[in-house]
C-alpha cells in the first residue's frame, strides 16, 4: 500500500479518516477524490492543505474517463470509497442521486480499478443495511433487508463489491459502520442540526416520539476501524464497526441540551420520517478480533462534539444559508406546523 484514494473524503467521516491517515502513515501518499457537492467542504481538510502526502483532486466517482485518469496520475494501488450520499431523508425526497453514486459510482470505481491492477479495495458501508432489528445484533452475515432508497442503496453497492471479489477475485473489504457523530458532521443528521439548532434557541423537529434506538459511535472510533479493517481485514470479508452504545434519539438530545445549558422545552415532537427504523444494533466481535478497540465513552464524546460545534461557529454558520435553508424548510416547515396544530403546548 502507498498510494491511497480516498474518495468522498471531503464530507463527515472520510475527512476525518485523511485528517488521521496523512499524520499516522506519512510513507502513504492519501490522494482525495470528491465531487464537492453539497455535503463536500474543503474547510473539513484545511489541517493537512500544507502536508507533502495529501494531494486533493475534484471529481464524480461515477465518471469513468476521470477516475481512469486520476488511477494512472497518481499510480492509485488502493481505493477507500466513502463517496455516497448519505442523508436518508433526502433519499426519500429524491432518490436519483442516491442510484447515481451509491450503486453506479461503485461500481464505475471498482471496474476501473479492477483494470487498473489496484490491490486493494475497501468500500465504506452502514448497518442500514441489516434494516430494523427488533432484538438481538445483527451479525456480518445476517441478510439485508434494507427499508430507505439510502439504505437499499448502500446494499447495491456492497452487493457489487462482493461480486467483483467473486467474480474477478479482487481484493476487497466492506465495513458497516453505525451511527456516527462527531466534529464537522453537516447539519442536516440529528445530532449536528440539533446543537446548532439549539445553540440559537430555535425548536427542535424531533421525529415520532423519539424512542428510535441508534447505536452512537465516535467518528474517531469509527476512523480506527476502517484503519484496521483496511490493513487486516479479510479479502472478501465484511466488518461491522458499532459503538455499542444504545441510545434513544430522545435521550441523547436531552444529554446535548444539558451540556449546552439550554431547556428541553426547545424539543417538539413532529410527524416521523417515513418507515423511520426503531432499532440498528450490531455485534463487532469480528473486527474486535483483528485488534480494533474503542477509545471513547458515550457521555466524553458528546461533550467533545457539543464543544467542537460551539467553539467552531464559523464552520457551521456558513453552511447553513442558501440551500440548506431550502431543504430546511422543505423538510421541517410543514411538520413544524403540524406539530403546533396538535400540540399546542409542546414549545
Ligand atoms: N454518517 C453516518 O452515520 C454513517 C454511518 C455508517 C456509514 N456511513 C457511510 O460513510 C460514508 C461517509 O458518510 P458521511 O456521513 O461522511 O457522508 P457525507 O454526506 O458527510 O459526505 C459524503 C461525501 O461524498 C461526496 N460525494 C457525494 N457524491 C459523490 C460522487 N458522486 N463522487 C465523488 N464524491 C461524492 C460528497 O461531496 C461528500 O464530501 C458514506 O458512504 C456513508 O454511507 C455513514
Amino acid at each position: 500500500m502507498k498510494n491511497i484514494l480516498v474518495t468522498g473524503a471531503a464530507g463527515f467521516i472520510g475527512s476525518a479518516f485523511a485528517r488521521y491517515m496523512v499524520k499516522k502513515y506519512p510513507h502513504y501518499n492519501i490522494i482525495v477524490y470528491d465531487k464537492l457537492t453539497y455535503a463536500g467542504n474543503l474547510n473539513n481538510l484545511s489541517e493537512i492543505d500544507d502536508e507533502g502526502n495529501y494531494r486533493f483532486e475534484r471529481g464524480d466517482i461515477a465518471a469513468r474517463d476521470v477516475v481512469r485518469g486520476i488511477l494512472q496520475k497518481y499510480d492509485i494501488d488502493t481505493i477507500v470509497n466513502f463517496a455516497a450520499e448519505s442523508h436518508v431523508d433526502r433519499s426519500i425526497l429524491n432518490p436519483d442521486a442516491f442510484i447515481h453514486t451509491d450503486v453506479v459510482g461503485v461500481y464505475i470505481l471498482l471496474d476501473e480499478g479492477r483494470k487498473h491492477g489496484i490491490e486493494r479495495f475497501l468500500q465504506v458501508s452502514t448497518d442500514e443495511v441489516y434494516g430494523d432489528v427488533e432484538t438481538g445484533y445483527s451479525t456480518e452475515d445476517d441478510r439485508f433487508l434494507p427499508n430507505s432508497p439510502y439504505a437499499a442503496s448502500k446494499a447495491g453497492g456492497e452487493l457489487m463489491v462482493r461480486a467483483y471479489h467473486v467474480t474477478h477475485g479482487m481484493n476487497t473489504v466492506i465495513t458497516r459502520g453505525s451511527n456516527t457523530f462527531g466534529p464537522y458532521q453537516y447539519p442536516e443528521k440529528l445530532l449536528p442540526l440539533f446543537i446548532t439548532e439549539a445553540i440559537d434557541n430555535r425548536p427542535l423537529p424531533l421525529y415520532g416520539d423519539g424512542m428510535q434506538v441508534r447505536d452512537w459511535l465516535y467518528v474517531d472510533d469509527h476512523v480506527t476501524g476502517i484503519d484496521v479493517a483496511l490493513h487486516h481485514g479479510v479479502a472478501g470479508e465484511a466488518y461491522n464497526i458499532a459503538g455499542e452504545n444504545e441510545q434513544h434519539n430522545i435521550d441523547v438530545i436531552k444529554a446535548m441540551l444539558k451540556l449546552l445549558g439550554k431547556p428541553e422545552t426547545l424539543i417538539k415532537h413532529v410527524p416521523d420520517r417515513e418507515g423511520h427504523d426503531r432499532r440498528y444494533a450490531m455485534n463487532c466481535d469480528k473486527l474486535r478480533a483483528l485488534g480494533w478497540q474503542r477509545q471513547y465513552d458515550f457521555p466524553q464524546a458528546l461533550a467533545l462534539t457539543v464543544q467542537w460545534y460551539q467553539d467552531n461557529e464559523w464552520w457551521w454558520r456558513e453552511i447553513k444559508t442558501g440551500e440548506y435553508l431550502e431543504y430546511f424548510k422543505r423538510q421541517y416547515a410543514d411538520r413544524l406546523a403540524a406539530a403546533d396544530q396538535d400540540q399546542p403546548n409542546n414549545h
